[in-house]
């Protein structure tokens, strides 16, 4: 269980071994089936690469009208509440006095990438922003606090843990491209990231 600090992101390699990684998942097909992976559409119309969807009480959602949180799946149900597996990881890694209200889920297929982006659709940035990486291997990009600059990329497999918190929580970030197939963890092969967020 490596730490690393790289341009203030805390990057705990190999958090959860194999088998929590294998409860993780299994805690979240059910929320799968009831809040389906969908679509996002940039407010600019661009479909993105990844499926979304969400826990907690508050989801974000992106399509036409803009970047959100909201209380409901763009299909109308209240989103699945968060598994206490994931609020166990929050709590020891990021905050033990408040829980999050959204746990983002977003799946990477085959040569799916996330371009880099702030996180500040969120209230209140004094909370960490806490990231967990399941299935297939990521490039994570690091940038700097305003677009543009030198950037430094690793690696992220599956059981690493990220927070982004601190003077690094509005710190642009991405994800170039996964190498697709390289872990046995979801059927389907690709990557599942959560990002666990205090969004009101
Ligand atoms: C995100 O920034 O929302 C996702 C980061 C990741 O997939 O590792
Ligand atoms: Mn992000």
């Amino acid at each position: 269980m490596a730490r690393l600090l790289l341009r203030g992101f805390d990057i705990r390699k190999a958090w959860l071994d194999g088998p929590a990684q294998e409860r993780l998942i299994d805690s979240l097909r059910p929320i799968l089936k009831s809040a389906p992976l969908f679509r996002p559409v940039t407010p600019s119309g661009k479909e993105m690469s990844v499926r979304m969807t969400s826990a907690g009480s508050l989801g974000w959602v992106t399509d036409k009208t803009g970047y959100r949180y909201q209380a409901q799946h763009p299909k109308g149900a209240v989103w699945p509440a968060i598994p206490d597996q994931i609020l166990g990881i929050w709590r020891d890694l990021a905050s033990a006095d408040r829980d999050p209200d959204c746990c983002l889920i977003n799946y990477y297929g085959e040569g799916a990438r996330m371009g880099l982006h702030q996180d500040k659709d969120e209230a209140d940035f004094s909370w960490p922003v806490l990231s967990i990486s399941l299935g297939d291997d990521a490039l994570f990009r690091i940038g700097n606090q305003t677009r543009g600059g030198k950037t430094e990329s690793i690696w992220l497999n599956s059981g690493d843990v990220v927070i982004m918190g601190g003077p690094a929580r509005l710190t642009y970030h991405g994800v170039d491209r996964i190498r697709f197939g390289s872990s046995k963890l979801l059927p389907k092969g690709g990557r599942i990231n959560l990002t666990l967020r205090v969004a009101g």
